[in-house]
């Protein structure tokens, strides 16, 4: 099977079980923009690094605070999280602000080759 099958079968995979997700979680989510949250889940899919139902609380939380708040997150790695974050704020004051020291993922050999892949998109 090519690479390109594999990544295929994956993305189908990732689809339909976010299709899922979404549809399952349908009264709980009926406030919020549903489509934003699959976009971003969808931008970041291959990362594989937050479960739905985690991207989906931080994605909850912050449409529920109040206008102007302020994020402060430690641990941003490639963003997803401060996506989810920040899709919800209101205000022209509102702020978020990210920050990763790299250090946590990338003594990982295994992530060290991963950060290779995701940044060269
Ligand atoms: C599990 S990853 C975060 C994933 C990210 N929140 C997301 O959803 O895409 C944890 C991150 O925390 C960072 N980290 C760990 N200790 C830290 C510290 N003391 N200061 C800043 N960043 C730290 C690591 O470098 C790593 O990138």
């Amino acid at each position: 099977m090519g690479l390109k099958t594999l990544f295929g079968i994956k993305k189908y995979q990732w689809k339909k079980s976010t299709n899922k997700f979404v549809a399952k979680t349908k009264i709980v989510f009926s406030k919020y923009p549903r489509d934003d949250f699959y976009q971003i889940s969808e931008y970041f899919w291959r990362r594989e690094l937050s479960s739905l139902p985690e991207s989906a609380f931080l994605f909850r939380l912050s449409h529920d605070i109040p206008i102007s708040a302020k994020i402060v997150e430690i641990g941003s790695w490639l963003g997803e999280s401060t996506c989810l974050l920040a899709s919800g704020l209101k205000g022209s004051d509102a702020r978020i602000y990210a920050v990763d020291n790299f250090i946590g993922y990338v003594s990982d050999p295994l992530a060290r080759t991963n950060i290779k892949r995701d940044c060269s998109d």
